[in-house]
């Protein structure tokens, strides 16, 4: 069983994909956590995220131990990942790790933009988690907040878009939904009522 969500950053997709994965035993990949990877490798050499070269050369030689590192987890490394996952060849070195991990068993959620449209086309269920930016903004924004990071909501919208047209707008792999994707909009939904709209869907896939 493959369970792909894919959205924008701060949809909640994250938050869905893991609760989901707990609740029926599933192996659970946040596929941002690669791109991170990548872009934190690309600046620890001291090159530009722009740099393709360096960028390719970091992805074929992840180290999918260091996905751990809560480093990946820090604010910025979110739009360099975004910079660097924009590279074709980047993204074709990530591919073999997500498709190997979808095969677990006895099932496997995968989180990202490209999960249902690339990385598992034929994937069981494919969830496209939105929600309007200035409510993912406004969630964003509280977080950091809660954080310590004293940013603007004005400066969290605006990187958000940013990273809504960068992630949408690339040539390879776009995020976009997938044609049989469901589509859970969580502008006026809490996460509760999100995660037992896909705990339905997945019951139903399953037959249960
Ligand atoms: O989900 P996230 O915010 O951690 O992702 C960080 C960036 O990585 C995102 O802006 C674009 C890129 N990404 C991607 O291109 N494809 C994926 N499947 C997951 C993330």
């Amino acid at each position: 069983m493959i369970v792909a969500i894919d959205g924008p950053a701060a949809s909640g997709k994250g938050t869905l994909g893991k609760r989901i994965a707990e609740h029926f035993g599933f192996a659970h990949l946040d596929t941002g956590l690669l791109y991170r990877a990548v872009a934190r490798d690309v600046l620890a050499r001291g090159a530009a995220l722009e740099n393709e070269m360096v960028a390719i050369d970091c992805a074929r030689s992840l180290d999918p131990a260091s996905l751990a590192d809560p480093v990946l987890r820090q604010a910025g490394i979110g739009e360099a990942a975004s910079i660097v996952a924009r590279i074709e060849e980047v993204r074709t070195a990530l591919l073999q790790f997500q498709r190997e991990f979808a095969l677990r068993k006895p099932g496997a959620v995968l989180d990202g933009r490209d999960i249902g449209t690339v990385v598992c086309p034929d994937a069981d269920v494919k969830i496209f988690v939105t929600a309007q930016p200035e409510v993912r903004a406004r969630r964003r924004h509280l977080e950091r907040r809660a954080a310590g990071d004293d940013i603007s909501y004005r400066e969290v919208l605006n990187l958000i878009r940013q990273r809504d047209a960068r992630d949408a707008g690339r040539a390879s792999a776009p995020m976009r939904p997938a044609s049989d994707a469901v589509l859970l909009d969580t502008t006026n939904l809490d996460i509760e009522t999100a995660f037992d709209a896909a705990v339905g869907l997945i019951k139903r896939k399953i037959g249960q």
